[in-house]
């Protein structure tokens, strides 16, 4: 196989991350978790469902990093994850000690590689990773859009009675109970939302994918979602690694776009090889520009708060 994927963290969501790599036939991958055994015993479990499952890439499990070296993209899910009543920021401290780590240790032995981001809170993780990695920032980018897109998707799917596929969604700001779902760029095979659902209707299910991490959360009592987060992420890994060049809600570094300066957030981007190949700028009315504007500035004050 020609493409090599690093995940760290072998918990539900690394776990199930490398597992659709290796189904889809995407790359051989390198799983890394610092429990001793637990990534080589995950690793092996995987490998022995390939002869029923037909895949012929590879994975092996490690809790060193020595074998992640030349990876393509590496995706850093490793971390603690959320509990009933915890925020994604109370995990800020935790989680910072790990994913600088994290990029440190990664990107030193890949500096050719691109990173997926994938550990809350998110944006602010993505920010540390960029900063720990020393990478330019297009080459580091967060995976929360997509997930957070995709329950939207689910939503209106499902509130609307059609195959999920039909729909296209579009949810961006930070990763927290700020984020913007767009209901205008919101379709069903391109009709938007707003033409076909009541505000009311519309209201309810946008405030239902601001907490659609939490809903999660609170009925499996321990521990957070993990099939669509993988999923999500998985499509970001994909469009790296075959340069499909999709446009993705990710978190990316922002220089100014959106008048907003110097943090990550979710916004749409070109996904290629290299990275983030361009920010795409929406036209937004006066009030989901500041709804975005605000989400950012949340963002940023929880960012103030990381010893980088
Ligand atoms: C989620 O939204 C835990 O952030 C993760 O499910």
């Amino acid at each position: 196989m020609d493409h090599k994927v690093t995940v760290v963290g072998a918990g539900f969501v690394g776990a199930t991350c490398a597992r659709r790599i290796v189904e889809q036939n995407l790359a051989d991958v390198v799983l890394v978790d610092i429990m001793e055994g637990y990534a080589e015993g995950k690793a092996l479990d995987i490998m022995q469902a390939a002869p029923i499952e037909g895949y012929s890439t590879k994975i092996v499990g490690s809790d060193k990093y020595d074998k992640t070296e030349n990876s393509d993209v590496i995706v850093i899910t490793a971390g603690l994850s959320r509990q009933p009543g915890m925020t994604r920021d109370d995990l800020l401290k935790a989680n910072a000690k790990v994913v600088g780590h994290v990029a440190e240790e990664t990107s030193k032995r890949s500096p050719e590689a691109v990173i997926v981001t994938v550990t809350n809170p998110l944006d602010v993780m993505t920010y540390l990773t960029y900063k720990r990695s020393g990478f330019d920032s297009k080459k580091v980018v967060g995976m929360a859009g997509i997930l957070d897109s995709a329950r939207y998707r689910w939503f209106i799917a499902e509130e609307m009675g059609v195959v999920p596929s039909q729909i296209q969604a579009m949810v961006l700001g930070g990763h927290g109970d700020s984020m913007v779902p767009l209901p205008r760029f919101s379709t069903v095979n391109g009709i938007s939302i707003t033409e076909l659902l009541p505000e009311d209707k519309i209201e309810a299910i946008n405030t239902r994918v601001k907490n659609g991490g939490a809903e999660i959360v609170n009925l499996l009592k321990k521990g957070s979602a993990y099939y669509a987060p993988s999923a999500a992420a998985v499509e970001m890994v994909k469009s790296l690694l075959y340069d499909e060049k999709k446009i993705l809600p990710c978190s990316a570094y922002l220089s100014g776009e959106y008048e907003m300066k110097d943090l990550y957030c979710g916004v749409p981007v070109r996904l290629g090889k290299k990275g983030i190949e361009e920010v795409i700028e929406l036209d937004l009315t006066e009030k989901e520009r500041s709804l975005l504007q605000k989400s950012g500035e949340g963002v940023k004050s929880v960012i103030s708060q990381l010893e980088i």
